[in-house]
């Protein structure tokens, strides 16, 4: 018969009370010192750590398992819990106070060297590394705590949103391919050759359709697929809150997602929200001020337009933007006036990699402007400028001419530069905002048509309804994101739920009448129906556990994630499969196996 190995306590459970108690711990070896004679092992679990003793007199049989054992080591240690000596208690360890004894000891598990120090927290290991052994990084103490802070935080969500009258509901991985913005990933059928599932960019149709069924408040932990390049704040397998909810305009939507964000936010995070009730901004001021639809809030340093002083001056290079439809506009470093030319071309050298042609400094010196275009400038219109953006003795203004869609994005990228730089974007605040009033569609010039800006099934204002056919441009809709410290953590809309108007926006976006019937019939037959009015949102929940848990990538929240060229690099996915199975489902590759 096997002796005992099966743990009483966890590792982080021991206390002074315990004192005198036979216990058995079992962990993972954290640490092992050799005293000479008495050994110490910290064993490890999710709980905590213990401190476990070997004493010389400890019998043979466990003299010699304890001489082979190494960091990482699955232990099995039975003993009895004692005080720690005076001066040797460890106040930063719940268990700091007490150490077992041990009498026995068994190796569970032995271990090849890891690949990674896995118990030294300031160890910068390499990505790819941790990826491809995600399963011993998962072991760490923080990435255990970003998993804890995930599970609490989902489960924050599901019994706010019970308590909110929802129901959550399941809706299909295998779908149809639709258009909603990003590309689909397909799954070949087996039964029905040369038909092609499409993996959910959201379970948007579907839970319009349920608004149909009179299921009324209907959510979601729904994960989404979309095949883009990752990026920090992107994956191609997300999770989102999903909402939808009938008879609701605009502000119930937004009033019911800002009781929970601001709940989630003072129950999971020790950040503090900036400003409440959550603000809102109209698209239009934040692409004025802040150059992008994800102001980051935590600080100011607003973009200033100049175009006007601008196009007064003899400066060959802002004339002419401003004559060709562009617009100039600048943002203020303060105190930055000191930065050493090659500090101001890392600026320059951002504004190129954002697509900018170039960018004008004017520094504010004790003794006057100083700027590389001055006499281009004048003296007196560099003032003015400078005037403008509210710059002073010792302050830095950046300016950029072009075309108004490059220069925000060279200003809004510039601008959170300089706040990193300064130190701006504090760490421990949560600045929301709610982005509202956006257009419904945006002229797409490779496809010369108009396109949606949120979803295809956004509505718009009911006073711009008639703009849908004279003047798309124009029309306003009911989109709104939510922001918080520069990420994009959430967006939705009321609908257009009136089936002649969904039909007139998909005509306007140069859809005809047999392709709307193909792509969404099923939509506009059950819109005639008897449909309520609804509308929703979906919450980016990976993102939202990022701000929380203060990371800049939203791969740190996710247990299993893709690396940036979408590959697991622990399973290797994607790989690829045999000859018969690309048979069963009717394919044959076009291209030679690299
Ligand atoms: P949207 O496409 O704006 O809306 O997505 C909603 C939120 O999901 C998050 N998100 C992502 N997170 C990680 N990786 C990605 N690739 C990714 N893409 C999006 C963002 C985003 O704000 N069906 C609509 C919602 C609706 O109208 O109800 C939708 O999916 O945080
Ligand atoms: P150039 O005439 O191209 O040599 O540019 C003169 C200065 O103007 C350089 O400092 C450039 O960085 C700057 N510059 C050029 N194009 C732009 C632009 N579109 N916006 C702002 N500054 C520019």
């Amino acid at each position: 018969m096997s002796r005992q190995w099966k743990r009483t306590h966890t590792c982080g459970e021991l206390r002074k009370e315990h004192v005198a108690h036979e216990v058995t711990l079992n962990g993972w070896v954290h640490r092992r010192r050799d005293h000479g004679g008495v050994v110490f092992i910290d064993v490890r679990d999710r709980y905590g750590i213990t401190q476990v003793v070997i004493d010389p007199q400890a019998s043979a049989d466990v003299q010699e398992a304890v001489a082979q054992v190494r960091n990482e080591f699955v232990l099995s240690l039975s003993g009895t819990v004692q005080m720690r000596p005076d001066g040797t208690r460890n106040p930063n360890l719940p268990t700091g106070d007490i150490e077992v004894h041990a009498a026995d000891l068994q190796i569970l598990s032995a271990t090849q060297t890891p690949p990674f120090d896995l118990n030294n927290p300031a160890l910068e290991v390499d990505e790819a590394i941790r990826l491809r052994y995600r399963y011993l990084d998962l072991r760490r103490e923080e990435m255990q705590r970003k998993m804890e802070l995930r599970h609490r935080l989902i489960k924050a969500v599901r019994d706010f949103m019970d308590g909110e009258g929802f129901w959550e509901i399941e809706t299909p991985i295998l779908l149809k391919s639709t258009p909603e913005g990003a590309r689909d990933y397909l799954v070949p059928s087996r039964v029905h050759p040369g038909r092609f599932y499409a993996l959910p960019q959201s379970p948007q149709q579907l839970k319009q359709l349920l608004m149909v069924s009179g299921m009324d408040r209907y959510f979601q932990i729904a994960r989404c697929f979309r095949d883009e390049d990752p990026r920090a704040d992107r994956q191609p397998e997300f999770t989102q809150l999903d909402v939808e909810m009938a008879f609701v305009e605009r502000d119930d939507v937004i009033d019911m997602i800002e009781r929970l964000y601001l709940e989630l936010a003072d129950t999971l995070s020790d950040k503090t929200v900036q400003t409440r009730p959550i603000p809102r901004i109209p698209f239009a001021e934040a692409m004025e001020k802040y150059g992008c639809d994800t102001p980051d809030l935590r600080f100011g340093l607003e973009l200033v337009d100049v175009s006007n002083l601008a196009r007064e001056t003899d400066f060959r290079v802002f004339k002419d933007v401003v004559a060709k439809g562009g617009i100039v506009k600048g943002v203020r470093a303060p105190g930055c006036a000191h930065y050493s030319r090659k500090q101001v071309d890392e600026f320059t050298t951002l504004a190129r990699s954002l697509g900018g042609k170039g960018l004008v400094s004017i520094a504010l010196d004790d003794d006057g402007l100083r700027s590389p275009v001055l006499q281009h400038l004048g003296e007196e219109a560099a003032a003015r400028i400078a005037g403008a953006l509210s710059a002073e003795t010792g302050d830095l203004v950046l300016i950029v001419a072009d075309q108004p869609d490059v220069t925000n994005a060279v200003l809004s990228r510039l601008r959170l530069e300089i706040g990193d730089r300064l130190g701006l974007r504090d760490p421990n605040a949560l600045a929301f905002c709610w982005l509202v009033d956006f257009p419904l569609f945006e002229w797409d010039d490779d496809e010369s048509r108009w396109s949606f800006v949120h979803n295809p099934f956004c509505g718009p204002f009911p006073e711009d309804e008639h703009l849908v056919t004279s003047d798309p441009g124009s029309a306003r809709s009911l989109q709104y994101d939510l922001v918080c410290n520069g990420w994009e953590v959430g967006g939705g809309s009321v609908r257009a739920h009136k089936r002649e108007l969904l039909e007139q926006i998909w005509l306007t976006m140069g859809f005809t009448k047999e392709q709307i019937d193909e792509q969404i019939g099923h939509m506009l037959e059950a819109f005639s129906y008897g449909v309520p009015p609804h509308g929703g949102i979906a919450m980016g929940l990976d993102r939202t556990i990022a701000i929380f848990a203060d990371v800049e990538s939203i791969r740190e929240t996710i247990a299993f994630p893709k690396n940036q060229q979408a590959v697991d690099i622990m399973t290797q996915a994607p790989s690829p499969v045999s000859e018969p199975q690309l048979e069963e489902v009717h394919l044959a590759l076009r291209h030679e196996k690299e």
